[in-house]
């Protein structure tokens, strides 16, 4: 049933530091290559889907709920906050399993701007005369409370304040425009936020500082755990700052603090985030004018009543240090025996703020899981046509720092050979299978998950409850830079997929994300992960072992003329959607063109026709289509981000999460004439046009 049992061996590693082998090895190693490959071609040529299927259903055979576990309870036996000692462990921890699967196994290090509290203060000046000092930190009941950093906005500037309050609902333009409906300007006052609403800590933050606002004080409402307190960062672009567009290597350039372009990426005023409970008690005080009605509206438990500001006054006070650190990158590597220049990449963050246990290692243990399961299928003999790489990523709380210095580190590699990048941060939150990709990937992910088991109940598929919850027309796209597939998809083109069980749990970023919470609300008997793992390593085996390319460009098309429809409703009639119809038009006849060349490329395989180099060729184009949607330009002040159909607008209440520079393009230009409004615009539609043009002419192969 396999091919022979020895491992096919190369002479040079994909990755920079290995070693070649000796010449009379190499010689032999050649000679057995060439047997071994004879013998693989000829196994493989006479029935490729066979093969497949079967090392697909080994790898379903090979779950267990008991080793995920296992994994997972060691990777969150303490804090690891990135760049900290107990970081280390969980590097050491992922190596060593990666080495003892006998897996080729790689570290990267980069050296980073990162960001920790040292102390921080709030008290309150009430107008009954009393004083209140708020215990900011958590309220734990964790033997190891000491070692959990406490809670504060990663590269917040440090300062102290003292003003009065006012409440600012999320934070959104909307918000301070009702605001300023009732007259009440924030402008030197401390803004107390709740977030929500789709808008990032960042973003609150950024406009709070634009309305003239000294600091941002922000809460978590909905469904959170009582006391807890949400970490997280609010630098404003992703990868570390002082090394914006290359890796931050040791000894490399790197900008000063001072650079302009390091200093946009920090916010300017502090901001700090608070539990519900001292929330509330500063809501409960606040005067001035009612809450405009809709506010109240937006659920929650608080006391909302006035929005100040005052006559409440608070003290705050934030200090923090921005330090360099060492951050690792861990990897497996799989050779590929027939293109081992072509890879599969699966990340996944290690680094969390607290334990970790949903954010992200619940990933990490599904990763280290697969990896257990694909070396199992190695000792069988299994061996992926293409290269498979597992990466274990650093510092992604920070803002994806360890993927994105290593996506830029190897920007041209990944470029010409990266055939898909598959993500998972917190692979299990709670209950529901929920996935985004990019749309020549939606067949292969649903195809996929009608393989996989459903953990929820019995005797179902992934594919039939979430259907039967109707998500599967819901795969979403992958516009946030909320993960590591940012760098992948937004500055490399690299089709990608991110997928998780469960969404907004109530512990996100908190001391509370333990294994222990996991045990008892969100996994219980870890069948979640399970399921995770499966669908994950199916997906990557597809993409690894099947001869053709597993992409549909018909899909994308369809995704492409859904966008147009939904952006023709926002603009003004003067705007022509005419580039954005002709260009996928043309890459619609190219996509109906490849599935007309798969049809006849899979009767010659079937015939036994030797065909590699024809696959080869149609692969690439597959490949490279995506590539076209990148411009060397990237979106107007943002350049870093090319993609041009998946990226964040830079406003962050846009109503498209697709065509980000369209978006900004629509929102930024308001206060322009609506002459040069409309020509933003429709210059805006002519890239995505051309770059839709680009994919296409990628897909046909063809020079015009
Ligand atoms: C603040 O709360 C934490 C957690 O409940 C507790 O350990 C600590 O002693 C408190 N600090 C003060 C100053 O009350
Ligand atoms: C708010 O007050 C500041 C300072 O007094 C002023 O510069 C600004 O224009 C005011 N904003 C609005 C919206 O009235
Ligand atoms: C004073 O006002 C604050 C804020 O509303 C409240 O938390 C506190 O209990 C009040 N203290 C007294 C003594 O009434
Ligand atoms: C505010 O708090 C800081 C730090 O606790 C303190 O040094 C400062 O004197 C306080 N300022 C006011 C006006 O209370
Ligand atoms: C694994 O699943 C089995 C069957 O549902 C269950 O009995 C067992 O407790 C689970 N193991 C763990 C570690 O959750
Ligand atoms: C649209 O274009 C026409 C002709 O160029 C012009 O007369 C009209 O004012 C434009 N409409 C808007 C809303 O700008």
């Amino acid at each position: 049933m396999s091919p022979p049992l020895t491992k096919p061996t190369t002479t040079s590693s994909i990755f920079f530091h290995s070693k070649p082998p000796p010449p009379l090895c190499t010689f032999l190693l050649l000679t057995a290559l060439c047997l071994i490959g004879f013998f693989y071609t000829l196994h493989h040529s006479q029935n490729p889907k066979t093969t497949l299927q079967h090392t697909a259903t080994l790898f379903l055979s090979y779950s267990s709920n008991s080793t995920i576990s296992s994994y997972l309870h060691s990777l969150t036996l303490h804090p690891h906050l990135a760049g900290t000692k107990p970081s280390l462990e969980t590097v050491n921890y992922v190596f060593s399993h990666f080495k003892n699967l006998k897996l080729e196994t790689h570290k990267k290090e980069y050296q980073v701007l990162l960001s920790y509290p040292i102390k921080s203060s709030l008290s309150a000046h009430f107008s009954n005369g009393s004083v209140v000092d708020f215990n900011i930190s958590e309220v734990v009941d964790l033997a190891e409370s000491d070692k959990i950093v406490s809670p504060y906005h990663a590269y917040s500037p440090s300062g102290t304040v003292h003003a009065k309050v006012v409440f600012v609902n999320y934070g959104r333009e909307v918000d301070y425009n009702a605001l300023e409906a009732l007259g009440v300007n924030v402008s030197g006052c401390v803004v107390l936020a709740r977030k929500g609403e789709g808008l990032s800590r960042g973003g609150v933050v950024k406009i709070a500082e634009s309305k003239g606002a000294l600091a941002v004080l922000l809460y978590a409402e909905e469904g959170r755990v009582s006391g807890g307190v949400e970490r997280g960062t609010v630098m404003r672009g992703v990868g570390d700052p002082l090394s914006p567009g290359w890796a931050g290597v040791d000894g490399g350039e790197r900008l000063g603090l001072e650079d302009s372009e390091v200093l946009e990426r920090f916010p300017k005023i502090p901001s700090l985030p608070l539990s519900f409970g001292n929330a509330d008690v500063i809501l409960g005080s606040l005067g001035g004018r009612t809450v405009p009605p809709e506010w109240r509206d937006s659920g929650g438990r608080s006391r909302v009543l006035r929005v100040g500001p005052g006559p409440a006054k608070v003290n705050f006070t934030y200090q923090g240090e921005k330090k360099m650190v060492t951050i690792h990158n861990v990897f497996a590597v799989i050779r590929g025996s027939e293109e081992p220049d072509r890879y599969v990449i699966l990340g996944n963050h290690r680094d969390a703020w607290t334990y970790g246990a949903v954010d992200p290692n619940s990933g990490t243990a599904a990763l280290l899981d697969i990896a257990r399961r694909y070396a199992r299928l190695m000792q069988k003999g299994w061996n992926p046509r293409r290269t498979i790489i597992l990466g274990s990523w650093d510092a992604e709380e920070f803002g994806m720092v360890g993927s994105t210095e290593w996506v830029e580190q190897n920007l041209v590699n990944l470029g010409a050979k990266a055939v898909a990048y598959l993500n998972v941060d917190c692979a299990v939150q709670g209950p529901g299978f929920f996935a985004s990709a990019t749309p020549q990937l939606d067949n292969l992910l649903i195809e996929v998950t009608k393989k996989v088991k459903d953990p929820e109940a019995e005797g179902a598929t992934v594919y039939e409850k979430w259907a039967a919850r109707n998500q599967v027309n819901a795969i979403q796209r992958l516009g946030g830079v909320d993960s590591d597939f940012a760098p992948f998809l937004q500055h490399a083109g690299i089709p990608s997929i991110d997928i998780y069980y469960g969404r907004d749990f109530p512990v996100y970023h908190t001391a509370f994300d333990s294994y222990g919470w996991m045990k008892k609300y969100a996994d219980p008997l870890f069948h979640r992960h399970v399921a995770v793992a499966g669908i994950w390593g199916l997906l990557a085996l597809h993409l690894a072992d099947e001869s053709i390319l597993p992409f549909d460009y018909i899909s994308y098309v369809e995704q492409l003329q859904g966008h147009t429809v939904v952006l023709g409703k926002l603009l003004d009639r003067n705007v022509s959607l005419h580039p954005l119809v002709t260009s996928i038009q043309e890459l619609a006849s190219a996509a109906k063109e490849v599935e007309y060349e798969v049809k006849q490329l899979r009767e010659q395989e079937r015939r036994g026709d030797f065909i590699d180099l024809k696959l080869r060729a149609l692969n690439d184009r597959l490949m490279l289509a995506e590539r076209g949607f990148l411009d060397v330009e990237g979106l107007q002040g943002r350049q870093w981000f090319k993609h041009l159909i998946y990226g964040p607008p830079s406003d962050y209440e846009s109503k498209l999460d697709f065509f980000p520079g369209i978006a900004n393009a629509l929102s930024q230009s308001t206060s322009k004439s609506q002459q040069n409004r409309q020509a933003a615009v429709q210059h805006e539609i002519w890239r995505v046009g051309r770059a839709i043009e680009r994919a296409a002419s990628a897909l046909k192969g063809n020079l015009t």
